[in-house]
């Protein structure tokens, strides 16, 4: 699955974002080794805290069909109706959640560039010096 198709795959997840109160969708894909996409969107609530983001609607759905192995995530988001084309980076709270599932150095997440691109970047970047299941050994 190339960057594009991945990215596409975000593009489609967040047309099914439920946004009401930000006004703002967010749309993730999630590849697994074993070939399989997960998509993901935003879900916001009335009490705002259960809302919760594409990236861990994505991350959630592929743990609690039983997979662990993630190789790289696309995400794409902005002012609802509007295409999205500048950056929309993951949440503190979602690079966390990549850190207790993926191997920093190796996992990829796809970005928009803001000029009609993909970027890649590694958690590693995103997410410095992680705190991660291998501290509590
Ligand atoms: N949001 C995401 O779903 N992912 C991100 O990467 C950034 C923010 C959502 C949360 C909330 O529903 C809306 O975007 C505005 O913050």
């Amino acid at each position: 699955m190339t960057n594009d198709e991945l990215m596409h795959e975000a593009e489609q997840a967040r047309e099914m974002a439920y946004a009401p109160y930000s006004g703002f969708t967010v749309g993730a894909a999630l590849l697994t080794k074993d070939g399989t996409v997960y998509r993901g969107c935003n879900i916001e609530n009335a009490a705002f805290g259960p809302s919760n983001c594409a990236e861990r609607t994505a991350f959630f759905k592929a743990v609690s069909e039983g997979k662990r192995d993630f190789v790289k995530i696309a995400i794409t988001g902005g002012k609802q109706g509007t295409s999205a084309t500048d950056t929309c980076s993951p949440c503190g709270v979602c690079r966390q959640v990549m850190m207790e599932f993926c191997d920093p150095q190796e996992f990829v997440i796809l970005l928009r560039d803001g000029q009609g691109g993909v970027m890649e970047k590694t958690l590693s970047q995103l997410l410095p010096l992680g705190f991660g299941a291998g501290n509590l050994q």
